[in-house]
């Protein structure tokens, strides 16, 4: 089956490889073909180009974009999709005045989520994210992330593994799951639980094939760098990769740990230092901000500007989750990372694209238009330029989202 895209006003992010990820200053450079075709094969991306270039060929069916943008999808590499419930009530705290440690000292927070998730079935759980994951698609999204860690215990985490799993399945975009047992403490014997997730948990998880890699929330008044080490030295054993969450409030040295663990990723880093910078610099783990949860619970926003100066790779991702970050529209996470974080809008775009697809070693199949890649991407409503996405904040400019060459939805 030959699908033709003819008259594309700008098809954004086109790439003859995806050798490596994009560092520093080279992420305002956003390779764009202007009036361009797009021809794709059985799924795949077969060949683009200019339309003056284009020689007669023979395909099942021609559409013309009349001059609209094409784009790839994004790739939202951190989300907490699988959940039981909203907590808009603590939203309503939240804009009493709370703040997020106050609110989950109160009951709310993880333990509140994780009280909720233990009570669902695995089919509630299921039916729940899947209304979820066709949204995210529907807003772009077209290769994702999501992590357990409102279980908190045996067997509910693998409850959540299970959800993920039957997600992988019946959805046609890449998903990969990871294990974050170690999100929150569910009771006063930090010990106990930490051995249940080294000796119950991961070899489970081992077992099943459930996991793609591991996380922790290393935080003050969660898992301390130690705690997080000592998970990370068992996972190892499991063969995950560790992506983790480290300095959201509070830099402790989670970074160090990580990097020395060989993390693929660290997320959060509202609190960076110079020296942590310089880590990341000389370290192939790929640092992730998470604009959304800034946004939301009034917290900084991590310098990004001042880590793409010092020459580092950045990726954006939206931590959907109840609590801390309850959207999931990527293209907002790009508005907020040119108003608020001070990005070029070509520098979210690499971010949110090309550079994330490494973040979730998904590099050889999506992230850009490139032949041989997956044939996930975006028609927009009208004519339009890659700024305008960040520009035209919370504005629906998404027509189509192509997943594997058909139509999502
Ligand atoms: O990435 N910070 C830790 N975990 C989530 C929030 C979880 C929640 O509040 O439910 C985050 O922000
Ligand atoms: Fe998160």
């Amino acid at each position: 089956m030959k699908k033709l895209f003819t008259n594309i006003g700008q098809l954004v992010q086109v790439r003859e490889e995806s050798s490596a990820i994009i560092r520093g200053l080279m992420m305002s450079k956003l390779p764009t073909l202007d009036n361009a075709y797009l021809l794709i094969e059985d799924g795949i991306i077969q060949s683009y180009g200019l339309m003056a270039d284009l020689a007669p060929i023979q395909v099942d069916e021609t559409i013309d974009l009349l001059g609209r943008m094409i784009m790839p999808t994004f790739v939202d590499s951190h989300t907490h999709l699988v959940f039981a419930a909203n907590r808009e009530e603590e939203f309503v705290m939240k804009i009493k005045g709370m703040d997020y440690q106050s609110i989950a000292d109160a009951g709310g927070g993880i333990l509140n989520s994780a009280k909720k998730l233990q009570a669902a079935s695995e089919d509630e759980l299921f039916e729940a994210a899947s209304l979820r994951l066709k949204q995210v698609i529907k807003q772009g999204t077209g290769a994702i992330e999501i992590k357990s860690g409102y279980g908190l215990t045996t067997e509910a985490e693998i409850k959540m593994l299970r959800v993920i799993a039957r997600l992988k399945d019946e959805f046609p975009i890449p998903i990969k799951a990871t294990f974050l047992g170690a999100h929150a403490f569910p009771h006063a014997d930090h010990g106990k639980y930490i051995t249940a997730i080294k000796h119950e948990m991961l070899p489970e998880i081992y077992s099943s094939g459930l996991a793609d890699y591991i996380d922790t929330f290393c935080e003050e008044g969660y898992y301390s760098p130690e705690q997080m080490e000592d998970i990370l030295a068992t996972a190892s054993k499991y063969e995950l990769k560790p992506k983790v969450h480290v300095n959201q409030f509070n830099s402790i040295g989670g970074i160090e740990v990580a990097v020395s663990a060989g993390a693929l990723s660290v997320d959060h880093l509202e609190v960076l230092t110079d020296d942590e910078i310089n880590l990341l610099k000389d370290s192939d783990t790929i640092p992730v901000a998470l604009p959304g949860c800034s946004f939301f619970i009034n917290i900084p926003f991590s310098p990004a500007r001042k880590m793409i100066e010092s020459g580092l790779p950045l990726v954006l991702a939206s931590d959907f989750n109840p609590g801390s970050a309850p959207s999931f529209n990527m293209s907002f996470i790009n508005s907020l990372a040119c108003i608020k974080m001070k990005l070029l809008p070509e520098e979210a775009i690499n971010a949110t694209t090309y550079n994330a697809a490494f973040a979730l070693e998904l590099e050889q199949e999506v992230g850009s238009i490139t032949e041989g890649k997956r044939a996930n991407f975006i028609v927009s409503k009208t004519e339009m330029t890659p700024a305008t996405i960040a520009y035209n904040f919370g504005v629906d400019w998404i027509d189509q989202v192509y997943i594997n060459g058909e139509e999502f939805g």
